[in-house]
């Protein structure tokens, strides 16, 4: 099961990691990931305030992710990696 982890820490909060959590989560729906896929939470900061977006962690890389680049991140780094894990 893959995990996907966003700070919820108050530098990344500022940043938008309520909206990136929400965006996260509705494309969960909509691609209607089983529960045995995707392990999702809320993590403490990363040690990342300094770059610019949002922290994320996705199978123990950390990228910078702004609210607005949240649906191209998941569509484009998150799905393919679920997908190949399903095949
Ligand atoms: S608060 Fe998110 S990396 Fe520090």
């Amino acid at each position: 099961m893959a995990t996907l982890s966003v700070c919820i820490g108050s530098s990344c909060h500022l940043k938008g990691s309520y909206n990136v959590i929400q965006t996260f989560q509705q494309m969960i729906e909509e691609y209607h990931l089983p529960d045995d896929t995707l392990t999702f939470n809320g993590a403490f900061c990363m040690k990342q305030c300094a770059e610019p977006g949002v922290a994320v962690s996705f199978e123990g890389a950390v990228y910078h992710v702004k609210p607005e680049e949240a649906r191209s991140f998941f569509r484009e780094t998150v799905l393919p990696v679920l997908e190949r894990g399903r095949q």
